[in-house]
């Protein structure tokens, strides 16, 4: 039967002025390409900005698989297809469209496929020419039109060269020649080597399976920063928690690592201290940082669970998803930003309670002994935890009596302060568990009981 349908072709001239204002920013604009080379199995990734005023490029070159013509020419297409891997970082067929032309009227791509002959394939999408044309129009490019890095890049290597032209929202100025211009993108520059060096922290790393990868930005090469500091002795990582969602995508199992960083002066050194600090600061870096499939999608802030706390400073808590829980995550185009699925957030927040007691106690402590008090003790003994909806375990390592009121639910705040100084005893700990269980409800008393129980023997060992 003949369809009655009547396609509907969107205006390309102001469709794509539209997409141009997504909400990118510059360095997650970059972010989005890093993805797609990583997805094209690529080791090397090389950033280069190139400054000559009006002709001003930014490129990244990978060594991946590249692409054939008929593939790129799929690839610049928006809403392209393909098949994608459950842990592949790609899902929308758009950011390599929409991430470039945020920063650019013109987005060339160059791709070589085939290891044994050099051809490249090129094509671009140019504002000048839909602004002309009002057509869904890319244009192919000549070989020898392209920048000579991209050239040289791909006569070495199959791959593919991402290169941003007319940068009018890097260089943002109506005189795109001048000194202000420059030290703008000088400036971006700076901060994406920073936002680089953590969002792919873990592949940088080679954490990741079967993903080594190295990025150089000019030609240096982009160190790993770990908000987690897994080299610093005086760092607690408390015990992991694992809640399972069914998403629509299928059921699967979100991970949580909480980790207190040592306060300022338990640090191996200053220079560690402030290495530690993140690209927006200590305070505003306490909090989630949430990786998709091992890609930092979003780094600090609690995500509406409570708020910023200059006491919970050291609080990190690394977060593991995989893309199957992608709509429960809410995942938008720029990948900047999620949300935790509504199902998980009771239980979140009585793990938040836990983490953030020991966080704030680890800060507060350390204040105190460099105030010359003797700190008061922070009990070594852990205790487990077992909650209704989920097993909620304390951390591994550190356990207050304050933790266990929170986590059983408690609005009463009970510290412990011990005369002696020591730790915490077996008849202190046994007050402790009376004194919640006359606040407790009555299905929280098992769980008390429980966690009591487990203390008095961790205490006695
Ligand atoms: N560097 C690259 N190497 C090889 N293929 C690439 C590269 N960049 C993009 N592609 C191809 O182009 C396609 C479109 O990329 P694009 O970033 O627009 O969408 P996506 O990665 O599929 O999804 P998302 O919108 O979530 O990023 C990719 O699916 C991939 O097939
Ligand atoms: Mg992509």
């Amino acid at each position: 039967m003949a369809s009655i349908g009547v396609e509907s072709i969107p205006g390309a001239r102001r469709l794509i002025k539209s997409l141009r204002d997504m909400g990118y920013e510059f360095e997650a604009a970059v972010a989005d390409l890093i993805d797609n080379s990583i997805a094209a199995r690529a080791s090397t990734i090389r950033i280069n900005p190139h400054w000559d005023g009006a002709n001003s490029f930014v490129s990244i070159a990978d060594n991946g698989l590249g692409m054939s013509a008929q593939e790129l020419r799929e690839a610049l297409r928006f809403g392209s297809e393909r098949d994608y891997d459950d842990d592949d970082l790609g899902k929308f067929g758009l950011g390599l469209k929409t991430a470039s032309l945020s920063q650019c009227k013109r987005l060339v791509v160059a791709s070589r496929q085939n290891e044994s002959r050099a051809d490249i394939n090129a094509y671009c999408w140019d504002m000048s020419h839909i602004e002309a044309t009002n057509k869904w129009e890319i244009l192919p490019v000549r070989t020898a039109d392209l920048p000579e890095v991209a050239r040289l890049h791909l006569k070495e290597t199959t791959g593919t060269v991402v290169i941003w032209q007319e940068l009018d929202r890097i260089l943002g100025y109506n005189n795109p020649n001048g000194e202000p211009a420059r030290r703008r993108l000088i400036e971006m520059c700076g901060k994406l080597e920073e936002h680089v060096a953590m969002v792919f922290h873990r592949f940088l790393e080679n954490k990741v399976r079967g993903k080594r990868l190295a990025i150089y930005f000019n030609e240096h090469k982009v160190m790993p920063w770990d908000p987690f500091v897994a080299n610093e002795p005086k760092r607690k990582s408390l015990e992991p928690l694992s809640l399972r969602v069914e998403g629509h995508g299928g059921r699967s199992d979100i991970v949580f690592e909480p980790h207190v960083l040592p306060a300022q002066s338990m640090f191996s050194s200053p220079e560690a201290h402030k290495r530690a600090s993140g690209p927006s600061q200590w305070n505003r870096q306490q909090g989630f940082y949430i990786y998709r499939a091992d890609r930092l999608i979003q780094s600090g802030g609690w995500c509406s669970i409570r708020t910023l706390d200059e006491h919970l400073k050291l609080a990190r808590i690394a977060v593991f998803f995989q893309p199957k829980l992608d709509e429960e995550f809410k995942i938008n185009v720029p990948k900047m930003k999620v949300a935790f699925p509504a199902e998980i957030r009771s239980d979140l927040e009585k793990a938040v309670k836990i983490w953030t007691k020991v966080a704030d106690e680890t800060y507060r402590n350390a204040n105190k002994t460099v105030a010359g008090a003797s700190p008061p003790p922070v009990p070594t003994n852990p205790a487990t935890l077992v909650g209704k909806a989920t097993s909620l375990k304390t951390p591994a390592s550190t356990t207050t009596a304050s933790a266990l009121a929170a986590a059983a639910g408690s609005s009463t705040s009970i510290v412990l302060a011990s005369r002696s100084g020591g730790g915490v005893t077996i008849e202190e700990l046994t007050r402790v568990g009376k004194l919640l269980k006359r606040v407790a409800k009555p299905d929280e008393m098992q769980a008390i009981d429980a966690a009591v129980v487990r203390a008095h023997s961790t205490l006695e060992d």
